[in-house]
């Protein structure tokens, strides 16, 4: 074969996609692509089409990087354009967290601008689920709203900011910066003990190993605990899922702490479990409750999706508070991912693709 492969950029396209509709049918037809694409190679020369197809190869690799990296671009436009739809954001933000790397980590930092605080709280949460230490600049930069966030990386780089904050005078701050060095400090002094369970977040605190619903919820609901520990009977419940338990985890929206609500809506959202609706109904229309566990309930309903939920999420649509409002519309959005056909809710490559 010639020396100095030379491709055109639409032939490498072409063989791309053609790589990608057809799978493995590829191998089999590679001498005849080749033959196509680089002129001189015979299939019969084994030689010259392995050559070929390694330097094919890696003009393929470089060209996916390419399309990667512009697909991450873009849909990190969506993500930082306050004129989109937040639903669509939202989406964004959840494909920019599963593709990881740096380019998705910038275009999150840089929604921080952005002045809708739900989004920043979720931004700061897909950041600490994405457990990638290039955060951390961006994450201490934008402190006073995600120490959360800094938590669930559980890197021991951020324990003495952590510690700092412990005694902040805003109580959530404190209560999860004393939550975030718990977890560091267990994960330290338990390296071998590997956490498993059923969901794939990154948790505050690792499940306890009690396996007694009544004990655990006990524990949960034991206001002269360390927040640590109910933390721990909280992911035991969840993980051991079940009626029993969700009705357990529902009686802590009563508990005193705002964080601590935050958490049990939240974890009653990833059960989907609909023995806790009314539970999060009534928080959620309750007005003397704190806007973010209100936010987190409604985003609850949105994740259980059942008919129940429906009429609570249109109404709170119109909430006064901006963080409720925006809340219910994702809900909303979520409800129809869950009820609908879409294959997946983070689809923001499938569209990029769709709308090639
Ligand atoms: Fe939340």
């Amino acid at each position: 074969m010639r020396d100095g492969l030379s491709l055109s950029q639409s032939s490498l396209t072409g063989l791309f996609h053609f790589r990608l509709l057809e799978g493995e049918k590829w191998r089999k037809k590679e001498p005849a692509i080749l033959k196509t694409h680089f002129g001189s190679v015979r299939p019969t020369d084994e030689r010259a089409v392995l050559t070929a197809t390694a330097q094919a190869q890696r003009l393929l690799d470089l060209l996916h990087i390419m399309v990667t990296e512009k697909e991450v671009e873009m849909i990190g436009r969506t993500l930082v354009d306050s004129q989109q739809p937040l639903k669509d954001r939202f989406r964004a933000l959840f494909t920019l967290r599963n593709l990881g790397g740096p380019a998705a980590i910038d275009w999150i930092g840089k929604t921080f601008a952005d002045d809708s605080a739900l989004l920043k709280h979720e931004l700061a949460y897909c950041l600490g689920q994405m457990q990638d230490e290039r955060a951390i600049p961006i994450l201490i930069e934008v402190l006073q709203d995600i120490r959360e966030a800094l938590g669930a990386i559980g890197n021991p780089k951020v324990l003495d900011i952590l510690k700092q904050y412990a005694d902040d005078p805003v109580i959530e701050v404190a209560e999860t910066c004393q939550l975030a060095v718990k977890r560091i400090e267990w994960l330290q002094e338990n390296q071998d003990k590997p956490i498993t369970g059923p969901y794939c977040s990154v948790d505050p605190a690792p499940p306890a190993e009690e396996v007694d619903v009544g004990k655990l919820r006990q524990a949960l609901l034991d206001e002269s605990r360390p927040l640590f520990e109910r933390y721990r009977a909280m992911f035991a419940l969840r993980n051991m899922g079940g009626e029993a338990a969700v009705l357990a985890l529902a009686d802590g929206l009563q508990c005193d702490s705002a964080l601590f609500r935050h958490e049990i809506a939240y974890v009653l959202g990833q059960m989907q479990h609909e023995a806790g609706v009314p539970q999060l109904t009534a928080s959620l229309e309750s007005a003397a409750e704190n806007p973010m566990v209100r936010h987190e309930c409604a985003e609850a309903l949105g994740s259980i999706a059942k008919a129940s939920c429906l009429a609570t999420l249109q109404t709170y649509a119109q909430d006064k508070e901006r963080v409720v409002r925006e809340s219910c519309e994702v809900a909303l959005d979520m409800y129809n991912y869950e009820n609908g056909t879409d294959f997946q809710y983070a689809d923001g490559l499938s569209k990029l693709k769709t709308s090639d």
